[in-house]
């Protein structure tokens, strides 16, 4: 019986599971669920024990399956930025304040001005500030601070530690040195550097699972926990953007563009995120808040449709959707940073409204305003000629070929869009049986289907789009 690693990519809307062995998947489970409800606007926040819940339902399926015994590793993949905040006893404080809650807009402005450097709104910086001063009473008695992956982590193992990719997303960390900055922990509070757990390496193992995890799992106690990373970082390496050369396109609640370097790539205007990876090297990010949500909201209006037919709708409208345009910040913004927008439709002629050109219209609105983005991360040097396209939103191939067009880029499915859960657990495998991640990645990821490449006259027609919609979020915003 060959030895299984277990990858766990705790989402925001829900947590995945995936079970490898030496060669392939051999087991998948997933569990759902949604943000704490009647919240104030901007907030978006989950109670960390529902991601565990999540969890243990997943390992619960799978062992319904495959003999769980056999799992020699586990790696955790989670939505970036979270807040999870501890108390002296390691019990949370109030539930975590997500990577889309905006509700910090103010205390991120703040933090900007005083860093001299971005510190975007979704970024855990301003959410610690946010809680110093909207509820002392929980500051006072914050102890710990971990993101959602570490937080799983820690109930894994009873270790509170990070790891530079993750952590590099907190606005408190220099991704250069690959350490804390001290001046931007000072700067929210002199006592918050003590408060940060110690940082591990890309390949040791955090701690291992206790006996109570492992009984509360049904795995192998003592197995070890892998460092795990942001889900960017873990759906890079499940994607194979472990070397120079290769860029992803996730799509699920946010959609990110991230490519691998081995140097640290700072963007001055601060658009493009200048993470760490999870394996030792650097990962440039562009991250927009409003992808599958957009999407989602359009068909919430159009009751008896579904996204599958509302798709097949908007195929029979040309593109540029007869000067329909969707400006699609539902949620606020991060790239453009418009923590507080919200959507704009622009060009409504009499017949404009039909559920496929108003669905067409938010493919388009989300697809350029990553263009846009893109242009970004090429004027930093990175060469986003062809993307592997992984995450929920990959399924739809109307929306893979319209980004081939608006990205003027070849757009290529992988065979496993689930692409974080997969990384976490080739990142387990690979503290256990070491060798070359990058090798590893490249042994499990595998093309779906042919390509999709950009056609000149719709790229052109994208081009003007693009313009247009850059016009119209200047005029609406002033951004
Ligand atoms: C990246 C970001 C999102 C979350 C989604 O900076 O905020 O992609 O990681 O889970």
């Amino acid at each position: 019986m060959t030895d299984l690693f277990l990858g766990l990519d705790v989402g925001t809307q829900g947590t995945k599971a995936l079970l490898v062995d030496e060669r392939a998947i051999v087991g998948r489970a997933a569990s759902a669920y949604e943000l704490l409800p009647d919240l104030p606007p901007g907030a978006a926040e989950q109670h960390p024990e529902t991601w565990w819940s999540a969890v243990r339902a997943c390992v619960r399926e799978l062992g319904q399956s495959v003999d769980l015994a056999r799992v020699r590793g586990i790696g955790v993949s989670g939505q970036q930025h979270g807040f999870v905040a501890l108390d002296a006893a390691r019990l949370v404080l109030r539930p975590a304040k997500l990577w889309c809650d905006t509700s910090t807009a103010a205390e991120a402005r703040e933090l900007t001005q005083m860093l001299g450097r971005a510190v975007p709104t979704g970024f855990t910086a301003s959410k610690i500030l946010w809680l110093k001063r909207h509820e002392p009473q929980h500051f006072a008695r914050l102890a710990h601070v971990l993101l959602p992956h570490d937080w799983l982590n820690f109930r894994l193992s009873g270790e509170l530690a990070m790891e530079c990719g993750d952590a590099s997303g907190t606005g408190l960390f220099d991704p250069a040195a690959r350490a804390f900055d001290a001046r931007a922990c000072y700067a929210i509070d002199e006592s918050l550097a003590a408060k940060l757990p110690r940082l591990v390496a890309p390949e040791e193992p955090m701690g291992r699972l206790t006996k109570a995890a492992a009984s509360e799992l049904g795995l192998p106690a003592g197995i070890p926990i892998a460092p795990g990373g942001g889900d960017n970082m873990c759906a890079a390496i499940g994607s194979g953007a472990t070397r120079p050369g290769v860029a992803t396109l996730s799509l699920g609640t946010s959609a990110t563009v991230f490519a691998y370097a081995r140097t640290p790539v700072l963007d001055p205007a601060g658009a493009i995120a200048p993470f760490c990876d999870s394996t030792g090297g650097y990962l440039p990010l562009l991250c927009v808040m409003n992808a599958t949500g957009v999407l989602h909201e359009v068909a919430r209006a159009f009751p008896g449709e579904d996204l599958e037919s509302l798709t097949r709708a908007a195929r029979d409208v040309a593109p540029g959707c007869d000067g329909l345009l969707f400006l699609p910040y539902l949620a606020g913004e991060r790239v453009p940073d418009l923590p507080q927008a919200s959507g704009t439709l622009l060009g409504i002629r009499p017949g404009s409204l039909t559920p496929a050109r108003m669905f067409r219209a938010a493919l388009e609105g989300v697809s350029l305003n990553l263009a846009w983005g893109v242009e970004r991360l090429r004027a930093l040097g990175l060469a986003i000629d062809s993307v592997r396209l992984v995450g929920g939103g990959a399924k739809n191939e109307l929306w893979a070929s319209m980004l081939a067009d608006c990205l003027g880029a070849r757009v290529q499915r992988l065979a496993e869009s689930e692409s974080a859960a997969l990384g976490a657990a080739l990142q387990a495998a690979w503290i256990v049986r070491r060798g070359s991640l990058d090798e590893l990645a490249h042994r499990f990821v595998g093309f779906d289907g042919v390509p999709f490449e950009p056609d000149g006259a719709r790229v052109a027609v994208y081009r003007d789009a693009l313009a247009r919609f850059r016009k119209s979020v200047e005029r609406v915003h002033g951004a």
